[in-house]
């Protein structure tokens, strides 16, 4: 299967004629994206929590703006993640950190472990600002923006010991399939920033999207099926209020844990094959 045909968010690492600039790409083929725009105001707590941590615990991908020639945006600026934690530790991203409940709560049973988390909807991240400001977790970063520019632009090659992916939305008709996040190209885009034998965790509640991330794994060999003891953190994820629904309505979830193959055994990952992608009404 070529899997661009089907699930066109797959990834776009230039082939050989492709625009050099990130942010030049992103004009000329904007990605469909795996998440809503999705409004929400912060509590006046959260308001005071995030002017007072934002500036140290934060950071933004900029922002995608319109103009006469296409959807257009400044470059992301590539994070310095020792500087920034201020130590040199494991690093495992979480992508689409919600509400931050497990972020908050796996940062706190693992110090020794630096959380990235990402996410775009601002109310959710004042959230986890809040827990991180209660009990003084000093282990957690936080990224506002889409997780597939601070992968592809922001994060260095062979920098994450992790990635988290705790049920991401799961797109479930089948004309929006194409914002599902989670495509061969995108695990290949993933396996780039992790170290070798650095893992990807998967978690989801939805049968279908957890047949798709299945084909989607098989279509690469780079992220293969991880045994238990190949794991350098933590697997144990608290519930959060979508895994309690699922429990409740009798959905099963489907954990997936991968390993990335060494540089040496594999080689670089293959270039995702179209960049040829393009917003659809
Ligand atoms: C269904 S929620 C799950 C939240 C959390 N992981 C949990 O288990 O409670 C999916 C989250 O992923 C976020 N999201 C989706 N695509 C994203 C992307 N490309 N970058 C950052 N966040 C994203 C959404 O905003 C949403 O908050």
């Amino acid at each position: 299967m070529n899997t661009t045909d089907h699930h066109p968010s797959g990834g776009q690492r230039g082939g050989p004629s492709a625009p050099d600039a990130p942010a030049e790409r992103a004009r000329l083929y904007p990605r469909v994206t795996s998440f809503r725009s999705r409004h929400g105001t912060l509590t006046p707590a959260q308001e005071r929590n995030w002017e007072q941590l934002w500036p140290t615990l934060g950071r933004d991908v900029p922002s995608t703006i319109p103009t006469d020639h296409g959807p257009t945006r400044a470059t992301a600026e590539p994070l310095d993640l020792p500087t920034w934690f201020g130590r040199t530790a494991p690093t495992v991203m979480e992508v689409g950190s919600g509400t931050g409940t497990a972020t908050a709560a796996m940062a706190a049973a693992e110090p020794d472990v630096d959380v990235l988390a990402v996410e775009v909807y601002r109310p959710g991240i004042g959230q986890l600002l809040g827990l991180i400001h209660r009990t003084g977790l000093t282990n957690v970063r936080i990224v506002r923006g889409d997780a597939v520019v601070v992968f592809t632009e922001m994060v260095a090659t062979a920098s994450l010991t992790g990635i988290r992916v705790f049920f991401p939305d799961p797109w479930p008709k089948s004309r929006h399939h194409k914002r599902r996040l989670l495509t061969a190209g995108i695990l290949l885009q993933m396996a780039d920033v992790l170290i070798d034998d650095g893992i990807v965790h998967i978690a989801t509640d939805h049968a279908d999207y957890a047949e798709w991330i299945a084909a989607e794994i098989a279509e690469q060999d780079i992220l293969v099926a991880a045994a238990p003891d190949e794991v350098p953190f933590s697997l144990d994820r608290p519930t959060t209020k979508f895994e309690g629904r699922a429990e409740r309505e009798g959905r099963v979830v489907t954990e997936f844990v991968l390993r990335r193959r060494p540089r040496d055994e594999v080689g670089a990952p293959t270039e995702p094959s179209n960049p040829d992608i393009k917003e659809t009404p």
